[in-house]
């Protein structure tokens, strides 16, 4: 799989962004095991603290459609910096993905590659919640 295939396709979900209250539109592409991608846009509420991001949508429409396995996921936004994910989506990407590459694009294209667990280091995991009887 091409890695600017996935850029590309992260860059493009922007346009489907429904931002109206923040103006700030982020697209996401998340790259399964088998070379499948599934795209998100953020979408946001009048009530504002419903809104999803774009890299959460992109992993739930694909563990609704039975996805498990994941190899990266690319995040876009028009920012001078690379595009930072909120604390809730690290936690999601770690959870849901393990640890991926995560790809952060800024406005002009360019990118940076992490870890998942380079952006969330001793993260929350199901591992405590299994011990339990
Ligand atoms: N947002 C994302 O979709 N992903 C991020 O990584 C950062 C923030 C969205 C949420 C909200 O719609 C807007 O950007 C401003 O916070």
């Amino acid at each position: 799989m091409d890695l600017k295939l996935l850029i590309n396709k992260a860059i493009e979900s922007k346009k489907f962004s429904y931002s109206p209250y923040s103006k700030f539109r982020v697209g996401s592409a998340l790259l399964t095991e088998d070379n499948k991608i599934y795209t998100g846009c953020n979408v946001e509420i009048s009530s504002y603290s419903l809104t999803i991001c774009a890299e959460r949508n992109a992993i739930f429409k694909a563990y609704s459609e039975g996805e498990r396995k994941f190899k990266s996921i690319a995040i876009s936004a028009d920012t001078e910096d690379y595009i930072s994910p909120c604390g809730a989506c690290r936690q999601v990407i770690t959870d849901l993905c393990g640890n991926i590459d995560v790809i952060l694009i800024n406005g002009k294209g360019q990118y940076k590659i992490f870890k998942s667990i380079e952006l969330l280091p001793f993260a929350f995991s199901d591992k405590e919640l299994n011990n339990r009887e």
